[in-house]
This record gives C-alpha cells, structure tokens and sequence, in this order.
C-alpha cells in the first residue's frame, strides 16, 4: 500500500500539498513520494530556485510567494524541509571558543527565523475544515533533553528555538484552528548536501525510506493543543 495515501483517509477526499525547500535532498524525496499517491491531487514544489522562489532571509519574498501560491489553496500538507548546517563556509562548533556571532545568527535566521516566517505567511492557505498538517523538518540535536554530547551550538540551539515556534503556534492555533496539526519531525541520518561532510553515504538512511516513515508517522497525528516531536518511525521525541 502507498502509505502516502493514509492522509486520504483523514481528511475525506484528495488532498493537495505544498513542499517548501524542494529543491533539497529530503524536499525532493518528499515531491516524488507525493506526486507517486493517486490521492494527492497537486503537489507544489517551492525553493530559491522555483517560480515563484523565496528566501529564509527575506520575509516580503516569503510573502510574495504565499500571495501567487494562495490561488492553489487550501493545502491539507505543508513541509518545510529547509535548513542549513554549513553556512559560508562555516560548519558547527564543537566548543564554545569557535563560537561567531555570524554563524550564529545565521544559523538562526535560516533555521528558526525563516521558517517562523514562513508559518506566518502560509497558515492562512491551509484548510481550516478538514483536518491538515504543517510539519517542519527538525533535528534530534534540536531537543535539550536529549543533547548528551554537547557541541553545535548555533545548529543545536536553532533548532530548539525552531521547537519553540512550533509549539508556540500550535497552541494558538488550536484556539482558531482546531483540525491543524503541528509536527517536528527528525528524519534519521540521510545523504544530502547538508550532512555529507559530516556522514558517509553507507551511514544514512535512504531518503525514500526516511519519508515513507515521516509520511505514516504524520498520518497518525490527531489535531491537540501543542505541537509533535516524531521521528521517521512514529517515536515521541522529548523537547
Ligand atoms: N540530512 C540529514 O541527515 C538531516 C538530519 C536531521 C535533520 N535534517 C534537517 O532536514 C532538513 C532538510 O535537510 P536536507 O538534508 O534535505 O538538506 P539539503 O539537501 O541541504 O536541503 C536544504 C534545503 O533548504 C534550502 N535552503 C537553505 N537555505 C535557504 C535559504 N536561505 N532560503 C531558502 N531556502 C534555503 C535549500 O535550498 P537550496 O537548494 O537553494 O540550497 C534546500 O532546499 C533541514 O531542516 C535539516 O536541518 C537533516
């Protein structure tokens, strides 16, 4: 069975999907494995390099894209797989002497700003009469309770802010918007242009395999008053 279908039977008849960041490892995963499922009736790949494109470092191109892209709504899916690790260059710290107020700001606007930014501007394109998901792709490393190792800090603490936003906006959400689900998602270790330095390839997952988890896992989500931390086999992570 196409477990991308599941959503089919969540929210009634076909569904259509958004996919931000597309032009990613995980993003493009995401566009196959949607345009595969009979049910998903639109599929909308957008990135830097899309028409219309967008940049995590500037909101008015974020809203630019929202205002083109709102003749297609309303969405039922909404992924955000965008984010950054290495940025110009510079890779995560192990120790606090290395840390740069660039690269951490950086590290933020891309992963914890930008995408505050683009739930901001994409909420109001998504369904509010059936039940739909906007999930975020996270980290693991992003989870305080779970950080045993120590080291990337900017990449580390963007992503716990990033869960913050997430939580923050689930909460107010389910108030106006009570079928919406929030999920971070931690996809496991795959190949792409953001892990490769750090990984080899006979250490990742596929990122075929990583997606059909995160798509079962989201589709057991029920709507509640905060948002989900899951791993590509449906595990709880703890913030
Ligand atoms: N790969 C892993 O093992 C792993 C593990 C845990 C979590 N994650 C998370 O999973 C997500 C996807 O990662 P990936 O492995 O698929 O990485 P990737 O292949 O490098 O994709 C990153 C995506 O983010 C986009 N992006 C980066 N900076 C941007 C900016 N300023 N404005 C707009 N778009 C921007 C990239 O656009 P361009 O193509 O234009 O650069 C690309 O679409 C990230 O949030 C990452 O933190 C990955």
């Amino acid at each position: 069975m196409n477990l991308s279908c599941l959503i089919l039977l969540w929210i009634g008849d076909q569904y259509k999907a958004l996919v931000i960041g597309s032009s990613g490892a995980i993003g493009s995963a995401f566009i196959n494995q949607l345009r595969n499922d009979v049910n998903c009736s639109l599929v909308v790949s957008l990135s830097r390099t899309s028409m219309p494109g967008f940049s995590l470092e500037d909101e008015e191109s974020i809203n630019q894209a929202a205002n083109i892209l709102s003749v297609e709504a309303p969405f039922q899916l909404i992924i955000d797989a965008t984010g950054a690790l290495t940025i110009d260059g510079n890779g995560p710290e192990k120790q606090l002497i290395a840390l740069s107020s660039n690269y951490l700001s950086r590290s933020f606007q891309i992963n914890t700003i930008g995408p505050a930014l683009l739930i901001k501007h994409f909420l109001p394109l998504m369904d509010t009469t059936n039940r739909a998901i906007y999930a975020k792709l996270s980290a693991r490393v992003g989870s305080i309770s779970d950080n045993h190792k120590g080291g990337w800090y900017s990449y580390r603490s963007s992503k716990a802010a990033l869960n913050m936003i997430l939580q923050t906006a689930a909460i107010e959400s389910a108030r106006s918007r009570p079928n919406l689900v929030f999920s971070a998602l931690q996809l496991g270790t795959v190949a792409s242009k953001l892990s490769a330095k750090f990984v080899s390839p006979e250490q990742c997952l596929s990122a075929d395999i990583s997606v059909q988890g995160l798509m079962q896992s989201l589709d057991g989500l029920m709507p509640k008053n905060g948002a989900y931390f899951i791993d590509y086999q449906g595990h709880n992570i703890e913030w």
